[in-house]
């Protein structure tokens, strides 16, 4: 049989012969027996020279894929064809007999933007193009220039020291919360503190409780485990702790600015849920995501700050101060489960890229981060402003907006609108280059309340009317 091959361009051209003579014939295009075109011919088909083709013949021969008989020419092997049999061809490669979990069909796959819309309100996206590159290429380059040779071995799974200094000191400051470096460990990101924080606290088949609406890639990470969810109702002064569910052993939540909805849990919530806690021994962690951006209003403490016997694991992230591909987080745990957080951390992937940890330490202790957040302050209250200005004069019959004064985005409630009327919304407005979501997708189960989030962390303050406006235009061409 003629086999196809094709080459493009003129590198490693014997490489490329035998990586596809190999596939022909364990995907049974070439059966066992048949004779490979001898190399001459070949050579001359493809325009190479006849050892380019030799080489290959030769590596094919090596890896036991076929035999040269002298004077007869090369003929593939018996028994090398995978799956090949009745002299039918064989199964390609890519299969589908092996199949994962049943849960891994229920988790979506959130794939990234190829290109981000004009007018970006997506929620939960700083501004990148805001970001102090040149700050951070010099704090990376000079820990790649110091050439530590300890950096040739395995770090320690709660981090870099330095950097558990910084980040004790950083939440002491800005969130009065009072921790060693020893009770923090870094991790990649929240998604990474909660995938380490279900391996350790919660059996499958057992259930952890949400706010409901909540931050839907928490709930697929437990769900993923095997673990139970169970939404928990969030009104104006934030997760309402009489509705919690027995029997429930952890709480997942956001106590500082409630995800999607924006709202704060109240103080007097806030203790009714340590007196939960304590009453069920259960435990709470608490993402504290994005309250470094706060515009007005009293500054919120987290509920770290109340904990007296250690049923609060705090969670941070440098997603939305920084940048989401830094990928970097923390968790401050209780001492009575550190050992074991570490050990998780130690059983996911060792330790977190240890250069960009010792560059984030840097940045934190030169007093970059808080300049950066202050300047970043700056920029997203006017956005915040410019956002509630525009909604109370152009949407003030359509949206009821979720007062908030933190974080990166605003919710509001459709006041006539379904669900559905909001998706068509999210649709029409996707068309002419708007980006928003929709609050129902966050519910525990559908159909979940109709209305938006908007987010200003991508999108320039000058662009923000505008954006708006045509949002508006999506929601008149809905109305009858
Ligand atoms: C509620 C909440 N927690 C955490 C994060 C950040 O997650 P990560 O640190 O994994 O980037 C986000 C990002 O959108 C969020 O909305």
């Amino acid at each position: 049989m003629d086999v196809h091959i094709s080459l493009i361009g003129r590198r490693n051209l014997s490489g490329e012969i035998y990586r596809q003579l190999r596939q022909a014939i364990l995907d049974g295009r070439l059966r066992a027996g048949e004779r490979l075109p001898p190399t001459r011919e070949l050579a001359e088909r493809l325009s190479v020279s006849r050892t380019t083709v030799t080489v290959a013949y030769d590596r094919l021969s090596a890896s036991g894929f076929v035999t040269t008989r002298v004077g007869a020419g090369t003929f593939v092997r018996d028994g090398v064809t995978v799956g090949a049999g009745n002299g039918q061809p064989a199964r390609r490669l890519q299969g589908t007999a092996v199949q994962p979990r049943e849960v891994w069909k229920s988790i979506p796959l959130v794939k990234p933007f190829e290109r981000p819309a004009r007018f970006d309100f997506r929620s939960g996206i700083p501004d990148a193009t805001l970001f102090p590159y040149q700050r951070w290429r010099r704090l990376v380059s000079g820990e790649l220039k110091r050439r530590d040779r300890l950096v040739g071995i395995y770090a320690d799974p709660a981090g870099d020291a330095d950097l558990r200094e910084a980040v004790a000191r950083h939440i002491g400051v800005s969130r009065g919360i009072d921790a060693s470096a020893d009770d923090i460990i870094i991790t990649s990101g929240t998604q990474q503190a909660l995938d380490l924080l279900a391996k350790v606290l919660v059996e499958p088949g057992e259930t952890v409780a949400l706010e409901d609406p909540c931050y839907t890639p928490a709930r697929w990470l437990f769900r993923s485990h095997g673990i139970r969810t169970a939404g928990v109702p969030v009104d104006g002064d934030g997760l309402v702790v009489d509705a919690l569910p027995g029997g429930v052993r952890l709480l997942y939540a956001t106590p500082s600015h409630q995800y999607p909805l924006g709202v704060t849990l109240s103080l007097d919530r806030r203790i009714a849920l340590l007196d939960w806690a304590t009453r069920h021994d259960a435990a709470i962690i608490e993402d504290d995501y994005d309250s470094e951006f706060r515009y007005g209003g009293r500054p919120v403490e987290p509920l770290k700050t109340l904990d007296r016997d250690g049923r609060v694991i705090y969670v941070g992230s440098f997603s939305k101060a920084l940048l989401p591909a830094l990928r970097m987080g923390f968790l401050l745990v209780p001492p009575s489960l550190r050992d074991a957080v570490q050990r998780a951390k130690f059983m996911s992937d060792w330790h977190s890229p240890l250069f960009a940890q010792r560059a984030l330490a840097r940045f934190i202790d030169d007093g970059d981060f808080a300049r950066h957040v202050r300047r970043m302050n700056r920029i997203y209250q006017a956005r915040h402003e410019k956002i509630l200005e525009v909604l109370a004069s152009e949407f003030g019959d359509l949206l009821d907006v979720i007062p908030s004064s933190t974080g990166l985005h605003i919710s509001a409630f459709a006041r006539r609108a379904s669900a559905d009327d909001i998706q068509t919304i999210r649709l029409r407005a996707a068309n002419v280059d708007v980006a928003v979501q929709e609050l129902a997708r966050f519910a525990h189960e559908p159909p979940g309340r109709p209305g938006l989030l908007l987010g200003y962390g991508a999108i320039a303050t000058s662009r923000i009317a505008d954006g708006l406006r045509r949002l508006r235009a999506c929601f008149d061409e809905s109305s009858p």
